[in-house]
């Protein structure tokens, strides 16, 4: 025998020798964050921790909400800041440095990302999610999701699915139509799954149309690896299993925490009383142990421990991609090295909100204030700073409120730190409404009536009412949630030491009540309907022409730039288009900065609904000022299907699409028109199909002309006034009437001829 430990294990020998207690056992947990091992076989325990922007690695005692403390451990921006990088690559580096993170620790998987759509600005978890662009979130956790497996670490792409509130989180239904489901809240994880097969999948707490995530077949197996082609393992939030054998069936494999053997017994009790198959159990459980051997080799290398200054630089770097330049009027930003005193005014300067509360909660190796930064990055200048207010303070201070008056009287320039307190912002609750705290508003117009050159610094995990205020400030720099580092980051900003560049992937609304869930959020008596359907985000604002304080996509920077010459190309026509999109950008301005092109179809002559345009590409491009590059972005066929729901699958429908190419939502450059041949699509006749469809049929409408279009009984259906009343008539209904040339049995023959 040999003395060695092989480096992983031999997955279909361990299965083969297992008894079915123990593959029972292995698709529990053994304690809140290891599998269960089975020392007989060699099969070791391997451990998952949070997520999703750094470890939250508990060697104390365990909880999954936030309470207890963790390892120290590099806090990068969570998601709502790195989104609006727009950077798939810096995505990717961040998550190689959370893998090396993870292998010092020697934990197989992190809890992340989660690419749950912005469906409400008020879903208190929202710092922890992307977008409301399921592209952009696709994107972007797609490239986190390969930096971390880069390293041999696991990732858990969560929470699958439709679970966009955290009002009732464990037990809401989000009823949802079947194309909603597919155009909106699966995709950021099918790409994902498609294009970075994350280790695990993490299934939510809540019901899809009345069915536990947790014991749904249809998402589970059906559309994740049926459709999708998923090879990993499913994991259950922590928490959401209720009947288990139920969940093994569907495709649930692992049930985490620890069910304390609970599962277990329910999973044996099943399989003996024949109500779940073993085969279903042998399924879960070769993919737990697939999971282990991923896991293994990174386990048994040597634990390098991971550099710390490196991870705060990219922390810093990434923070700096994240924040979003809303305005920048008289080019008050960025700030001169020399000149008037500079008043830094707000709490959050000095005492950084920099993550979100609950499950992603990390203990950080070192934290940045802005104050600190600034000072350091300003020599020549006098900062001066007030706190203004306390953070969790709902009242203002009168003493707090006058100091900074009068530090924003004595000052050039004020930078006036608000956000939201983390009270307003956490996992396991919604907000209760969008605005900063009254007092924080108040601060704004006292400062503003003190000092005209105010610039505002947001920290926030989502977005926040910035009417009327904002018209009283002439900088807005939304610094979102920034990690460990975001204090430096908006000092690098500020003062021009490093140039913004993030755009938003979610829209900033003029009031809560424009955003298209008022009335269906959070729903109520355990129902959450998602009443505005496919108009999630900017599609429903554009939709209804609503005016927005910054649209999705729009990004300021310290320079401007030109786009020229779109040219668009198709590469393929047909069921499967392939289209190139190709533009110049022109760095037109005095700086070197970063442009992002961003690519929207629009699909006017579509039969069914369709937003009025959608995001189908984007990319970034460095330019020095007076540079040029050439942007190429490629359009694939589900850059212009729909999903149709009688075919059960997208399409493509031929016709004139609307290539619209700009630096937003709402910032088009330059459009250009292309003819798609798409697939032929026509629509099954059957005897209740209308008169016009017949007539719109191709191979039916001689047919249906010569039996009664142009018989003295048709006649009145082109009559100009009751044509289009007639036309509407189902056809088998006008044989019906008397005197009609054709029968229903003439309707029949003509079906089976024309009707497929
Ligand atoms: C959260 C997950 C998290 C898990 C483990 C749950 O409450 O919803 O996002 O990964 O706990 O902490």
């Amino acid at each position: 025998m040999s003395t060695t430990t092989p480096a992983t294990i031999d997955v279909e020998e361990v299965l083969a020798a297992l008894t079915l207690e123990e593959k029972a056992a292995l698709l529990d947990g053994s304690d809140f964050w290891n599998t269960t091992p089975i020392d007989r076989l060699g099969v070791p325990a391997v451990m998952v921790t949070d997520g999703p922007h750094g470890l939250r690695k508990q060697s104390g005692a365990a909880d999954h909400v936030g309470l207890n403390d963790s390892v120290p451990a590099t806090c990068f921006p969570p998601a709502a800041g790195l989104v609006s990088s727009w950077d798939p690559q810096l995505l990717h580096r961040v998550g190689a440095a959370l893998g090396d993170e993870c292998r010092a620790e020697r934990v197989a998987v992190l809890l992340g990302p989660g690419v749950n759509m912005k469906r409400s600005p008020l879903n208190g978890r929202n710092f922890e999610y992307f977008s409301e662009d399921p592209l952009l979130a696709g994107a972007l956790a797609a490239g986190l999701v390969q930096g971390v497996q880069s390293r041999g670490v696991g990732t858990s792409l969560k929470h699958f699915a439709a679970n966009n509130q955290e009002t009732d989180r464990m037990t809401v239904s989000a009823e949802v139509d079947e194309r909603t489901l597919r155009e909106v809240y699966l995709p950021a994880f099918e790409r994902v799954v498609t294009t970075a097969q994350p280790w695990t999948v993490m299934c939510s707490y809540n019901r899809i149309n009345g069915v536990y995530a947790s014991e749904d077949p249809w998402l589970l197996t059906d559309v994740l690896r049926g459709d999708w082609g998923y090879e990993g393992l499913v994991v259950s939030d922590w928490g959401a299993t209720n009947v288990r054998e139920a969940g093994v069936a569907a495709g649930m494999d692992l049930e985490m925490p620890s069910s304390s053997g609970a599962g277990t017994r329910r999973i044996l009790d099943a399989v003996r009383e024949g109500r779940l198959s073993e085969a279903d159990v042998d399924r879960a459980a070769r993919r737990v142990l697939e999971l282990v051997a991923k896991a293994q080799p990174a386990l048994t290398e040597p634990a390098e421990p991971f550099d710390v200054d490196a991870h705060h630089a990219l922390a810093r770097e990434a923070a700096t991609a994240a924040a979003v330049l809303l305005k920048n009027e008289d080019a008050i930003l960025p700030l001169a090295p020399t000149g008037g005193r500079v008043a830094v005014i707000g709490e959050f300067a000095r005492t950084p909100r920099y993550q979100g509360a609950g499950s992603s909660q990390v203990n950080p190796t070192r934290l940045d204030a802005a104050l600190d930064a600034l000072t350091a990055a300003l020599p020549d200048r006098e900062v001066v700073f007030a706190p203004a207010f306390a953070i969790e303070a709902e009242e203002a201070d009168p003493e707090l409120v006058a100091e900074a008056v009068a530090a924003a009287t004595s000052a050039e320039v004020v930078l006036l730190f608000l956000g939201l307190p983390a009270s307003y912002e956490s996992e396991g609750y919604d907000r209760a409404h969008m605005d900063l705290p009254a007092q924080q508003v108040a601060l704004v117009e006292a400062i503003a009536d003190a000092n005209p050159d105010v610039v505002v610094v947001l920290s926030n995990g989502s977005v926040v009412t910035l009417d009327p205020w904002r018209d009283r400030v002439k900088g807005l720099l939304e610094a979102w949630l920034g990690g460990q580092a975001g204090g430096a980051a908006i000092a690098d900003l500020l003062t021009g030491a490093a140039e913004p560049s993030g755009r938003l992937g979610e829209t900033i609304p003029v009031h809560h009540e424009d955003n298209p869930t008022v009335g269906n959020f959070p729903g109520e008596r355990g129902v959450v309907r998602y009443g505005e359907g496919l108009l999630i985000g900017y599609r429903w604002y554009d939709a209804h022409r609503l005016p927005v304080a910054y649209p999705f996509g729009h990004g300021l920077g310290y320079t401007t730039f030109a786009h020229e010459d779109l040219a668009v190309t198709v590469e393929a026509d047909g069921a499967a288009p392939r289209v190139v999109v190709e533009t110049t950008v022109r760095n037109s301005g005095p700086r070197a900065g970063t442009e992002t092109v961003q690519v929207y179809v629009a699909d006017p002559a579509a039969t069914v609904f369709r937003p009025e345009q959608e995001l189908r590409g984007f990319a970034r491009t460095v330019l020095e000022p007076g540079a040029t590059a050439r942007v190429r972005i490629e359009l694939d066929a589900r850059a212009f299907a729909y999903w149709d729901v009688s075919r059960g699958r997208f399409v493509v429908e031929g016709g004139a699409f609307e290539i619209r190419v700009g630096a937003s939502s709402r910032d088009i450059r330059a459009t250009a028109l292309i003819e798609l041949s798409g697939e032929d699509l026509l629509p099954p006749l059957a005897p209740d199909s209308t008169v016009q469809a017949w007539l719109d049929h191709p191979r039916a409408a001689g047919w249906i002309r010569d039996r009664i279009a142009d018989h003295p009984f048709g006649g009145m259906l082109f009559d100009p006034t009751h044509g289009e009343m007639m036309r509407a008539i189902p056809l088998v209904r006008i044989a019906r009437f008397p005197g009609s040339p054709i029968s229903e049995s003439d309707i029949d023959d003509a079906v089976a001829r024309f009707g497929a």
